[in-house]
């Protein structure tokens, strides 16, 4: 009896697992059942005996054709020091998949079913040029797939690509960085390569406040690797950028011009006072720093030098002349005090470089210094006889010289005058003994004065001439350097 029921019960139960199996099968494939909705039911027929590994075509003689084009919606970054450009893109990718077709009248006019792209083939797409490990793959968006078997799929990437940086116009430079996509395993008989009608789209882009996006070009290649006979395909993106100057044309250039000047307004210091060089010094320091600020960007080659390194060199090392020039300057304009007079070649030169600068010179402009010094010391003996004759006056009321033709000699007797004429012919030779020293030392003292007023002269001229020299190579080297030579780059896109 028990063993009756038993039996009766596993029967029972045997016939619900049945049913229940049998409504399974009801829902799955019963196309009148209201469980189950069309998209379900076509990607369930799609998916029923697909193989997402192997290549959607019938004749595996025919080739599965891949056309692909970028959206570019944005430059990240550019570096530089590592030569790696960052760009977001959506890779945009269209086949035909000959097994993921349908008629659509059979799904109520269904004709475009997003699939998930983890359930069909896709194409093994890999950018060669790849700063990046390869760890992670796309985005897994879904992929739009049409009733004839047509397949679009575009994953959102961020591509951190190589790209040789030529900084040789640093910072007037173009770049135009490659970005080289195809099948990585594929050959083209297998999978081919082409670039879609619209292959960039720019319409999303969103720029670069230190980059400006000039031109974006797509080319398709076929390399032959030594390996094998059959061609590889790849599609190179070229994308052309263009430094924005503004940055570096405030923080750099315009500073460094400024600086330029001040080593020009060194000049107009005297020669003899130390802050020449001072300042010149200081003017070299701020150069330096505008050095390493520039080193920073640059990656550390000695295959380019960019050319505001070439104009800092060119600045420096004239700021550097600048302040051997003023050493030189304040040395001439101190050897007057060893009062040796200017060497005949030294002023024949100093006299022609004056007459280069339009310079009048005073003292070093006669051959012969007597001649200055005739002038002076009439000057000077007037000027002794005067006090004199004040003294004198001022004494007695006696007028003991006549200076009218500046020449001593003449006495006369006076006859307000009671002294006797022996006592006041030795009184006279005294004053006369006394005023020959007194000439003699203002002569001498003229002698040094004259010595010391040519060589400072001297340094005068020097550095008013290397002043006119280095206002033509400071506006030279700015001019040729931050506006010719960047006009001579090419850049081929
Ligand atoms: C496969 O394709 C090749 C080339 O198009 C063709 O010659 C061949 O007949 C095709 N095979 C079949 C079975 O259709």
């Amino acid at each position: 009896m028990v063993a009756d029921w038993a039996q009766c019960f596993m029967a029972t139960m045997a016939l619900l697992k049945f049913y229940i199996v049998y409504a399974e099968y009801e829902i799955c494939f019963n196309k009148s059942s209201r469980q189950i909705t069309d998209e379900q039911r076509l990607f369930m027929v799609l998916m029923k005996d697909y193989d997402r590994n192997t290549r959607p075509v019938f004749n595996a003689s025919h080739p599965v054709n891949v056309f692909m084009g970028i959206t570019l919606t944005q430059i990240f970054d550019v570096d530089e020091r590592n030569q790696v450009i960052t760009t977001n893109i959506w890779l945009d990718q269209e086949w035909d998949d000959e097994k993921l077709t349908w008629d659509p009248v059979l799904y109520n006019g269904l004709e475009m079913l997003r699939i998930p792209c983890t359930n069909i083939w896709l194409p093994d797409i890999v950018l060669y040029n790849s700063a990046d490990d390869y760890t992670h793959g796309y985005m897994e968006a879904l992929s739009m797939v049409s009733n004839t078997g047509h397949v679009f799929w575009p994953p959102i990437v961020k591509l951190r690509s190589t790209c040789s940086l030529d900084i040789t116009y640093f910072p007037f430079d173009d770049q135009v960085c490659k970005m080289k996509m195809g099948s990585w395993a594929y050959d083209g008989l297998q999978v081919d390569i082409f670039n879609r009608s619209n292959p960039v789209d720019l319409s999303n882009f969103v720029s670069n406040g230190e980059w400006e996006l000039v031109n974006v070009k797509v080319v398709r290649n076929i390399v032959y690797y030594p390996c094998c006979s059959e061609p590889f395909p790849d599609v190179t993106f070229l994308i052309h950028i263009r430094r924005r100057t503004l940055y570096y044309t405030y923080n750099v250039i315009i500073p460094c011009i400024m600086l330029s000047i001040l080593t020009l307004l060194g000049f107009w210091m005297r020669p003899d006072s130390g802050e020449k060089v001072t300042l010149g010094l200081t003017v070299l320091l701020a150069f330096s720093v505008f050095m390493l600020l520039i080193a920073e960007n640059m990656p550390a080659t000695s295959s380019f030098v960019p050319l505001i390194g070439i104009y800092l060199t060119t600045v420096m090392a004239l700021t550097s002349l600048s302040v051997i020039s003023a050493v030189v300057a304040s040395n001439v304009n101190h050897r007057g005090s060893k009062e040796t007079r200017l060497p005949t070649c030294f002023r024949t030169f100093v006299t022609f470089l004056s007459r280069i600068v339009c310079m009048r010179l005073v003292y070093i402009k006669r051959e012969n210094p007597q001649e200055v010094r005739a002038v002076k010391m009439q000057v000077a003996m007037r000027d002794g006889y005067t006090g004199l004759k004040s003294t004198f006056s001022n004494d007695s009321g006696c007028n003991l010289i006549d200076y009218e033709n500046g020449e001593p000699a003449q006495m006369r007797s006076i006859s307000t005058n009671r002294r006797p004429q022996v006592e006041r012919s030795w009184e006279l030779e005294e004053i006369l003994r006394k005023l020959q020293v007194l000439i003699s030392k203002e002569e001498e003292r003229e002698k040094v004065d004259i010595i010391l007023k040519e060589w400072m002269e001297a340094a005068e001229v020097i550095d008013r001439f290397m002043f006119w020299i280095f206002v033509f190579w400071t506006f030279f080297a700015t001019i040729f350097i931050l506006l010719f030579m960047p006009m001579t780059k090419s850049v081929e896109t």
